[in-house]
């Protein structure tokens, strides 16, 4: 099950993350907004954020203008590793080391056709595993 969550900004992009979604054949919940009304992102982010921190959902996309609006709020709750990714090298990247179980996307910098290619990236991308990379996402949470 994968987390969705945007605000105003992200809300056409997430209709076609959705559909893509639906095309594949995997499961979503939306957390909203649902419509273009202007609303605040850090209330869409917490509800997406909380659903795969709780392990309601295993993954989640967040949409904003930026993506670091609700990047930034996504991080904040424990075990949440959000990263905002621009291309597809880095969405590959966030899984191999960091584990990353949020995907944020910027809605007003990333056009739908590489916003997609950067989501299959992500999905289809496991964690190395190596120690490196456990031992330091581990050091993430330390105090
Ligand atoms: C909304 O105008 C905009 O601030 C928001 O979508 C996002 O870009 C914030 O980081």
């Amino acid at each position: 099950m994968i987390a969705l969550g945007c605000d105003h900004g992200g809300y056409a992009l997430m209709q076609e993350v959705k559909a893509h979604l639906e095309k594949r054949g995997l499961e979503y919940k939306d957390f909203g907004t649902y419509s273009e009304e202007s609303c605040d992102y850090p209330v869409f982010g917490k509800k997406a954020a909380q659903a795969v921190a709780s392990g309601e959902c295993e993954k989640g996309v967040l949409i904003c203008g930026t993506g670091i609006g609700i990047s930034i709020t996504a991080n904040k709750i424990k075990g949440i590793r959000a990263a905002l990714c621009g291309d597809c090298f880095s969405a590959q990247a966030t899984r191999q080391h960091n584990d990353a179980n949020m995907l944020a996307l910027g809605a007003r910098i990333t056009g739908p056709g590489l916003a997609l290619m950067i989501l299959d990236t992500f999905l289809d991308t496991p964690f190395s595993g190596e120690e490196r990379h456990a031992r330091r996402i581990a050091q993430i949470e330390e105090p």
